[in-house]
């Protein structure tokens, strides 16, 4: 039985060093407690909305604010980090001068789901960032990523540069390995995509969604990205947040702490992440809330749409 420790240990001194170890011992420390605290949140009353907007306009639920909270604090806890970014802190949290490390987390992804009992996540993502200016790099730079899917099992999946490997929580707290690199299926014939959106959708993926379903293909669409990612990572697809004609270059999902994390999971094990046009993980950040649109999955179905918006430019071009 390999557990989350004894993998942080037989990586200590090659992919991570000490300082790497703590900081993945406390965020995985954070995401047992917020799965503590979801478990029980009814019971504890922790439903429904608080009367505060973040930073993205977004209400905030009550266990948004607390899952924020107990990040926070294992940045705290981690001498090594530098700094915090979170969806739910208006800009990056000074943690300790003497860091070098930024934690960049969506606390609660999915939070739309809390109150119906679906599974919600955690997607976290450390860079080396000694200044506050640092934090703003492409997604290539990303030293780790994971998330943690709260769903009938807590998982956790954590890749620290080449593989992905999955965690599930036991009886005792602990995160035990229950795949090991993990590679998502090349082809697939499932997507999953907010449908109710087509009206704003650019031509590529209408026609893609509408090719695939004329070819058979199945849609799942959880609402939770982590979700959604995790049958991806289990059994392929392609998951869709796409640009919206209405705001050119946009998307409904966040660059930080939602596409650079996931794409570099996906690519990992073997699936593409892209914008349209190019890879997530390539893309330039201007500020720390920017939105993407968001396409990853099955490398072959991926590259089709890629090969499509690529298409779409050279049509432009002429
Ligand atoms: P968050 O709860 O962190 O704001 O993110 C929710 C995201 C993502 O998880 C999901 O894919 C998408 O929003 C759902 O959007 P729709 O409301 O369009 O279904
Ligand atoms: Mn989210
Ligand atoms: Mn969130």
């Amino acid at each position: 039985m390999m557990t989350f420790e004894t993998y942080l240990e037989s990586h200590r001194g090659g992919a991570l060093n000490d300082d790497l170890v703590i900081v993945l011992r406390e965020i995985a420390e954070a995401t047992r407690q917020i799965s503590d605290k979801l478990r029980t949140s009814s019971l504890a009353g922790l439903t429904g909305a608080t009367e505060v907007t973040n930073v993205q306009g977004e209400t905030q639920k009550p266990l948004d604010v607390i899952s924020n909270e107990i990040l926070l604090e294992a940045c705290r806890k981690s001498p090594a980090v530098a700094f915090a970014v979170s969806e739910e802190l208006d800009t990056e949290v000074e943690v300790h001068a003497a860091g070098k490390y930024a934690v960049i987390f969506d606390p609660l992804d999915g939070s739309s789901n809390l109150d119906v009992n679906v599974t919600v996540g955690t997607i976290f993502s450390v860079i080396a960032a000694t200044r506050s200016q640092d934090i703003l790099q492409s997604g290539r730079g990303q030293l780790v990523a994971g998330y943690a899917a709260y769903g009938p099992q807590t998982t956790l999946l954590l890749s620290v540069g080449k593989g992905v490997q999955i965690f599930t929580l036991n009886a005792a707290g602990d995160y035990v390995m229950t795949a090991a690199n993990v590679t998502i299926p090349s082809d697939s014939k499932e997507f999953a995509i907010n449908a109710a959106r087509r009206p704003s959708w650019d031509d590529v993926i209408v026609d893609y969604i509408d090719s695939s379903i004329a070819g058979g293909h199945n849609m799942r669409w959880v609402a939770s990205m982590v979700a959604d990612a995790h049958r991806i990572f289990n059994r392929g697809g392609v998951f869709m947040y796409p640009a919206d004609r209405a705001k050119p270059g946009s998307g409904r999902l966040r660059l930080l702490y939602e596409a650079n994390p996931i794409g570099f999971l996906v690519e990992a094990a073997g699936g593409a992440a892209i914008a349209g046009k190019i890879d997530i993980l390539d893309i330039q950040p201007t500020s720390l809330h920017q939105r993407v649109p968001v396409i990853f999955g099955s490398e072959n179905e991926v590259a089709k749409i890629r090969a499509a918006y690529h298409e779409e430019r050279m049509a432009e071009v002429a």
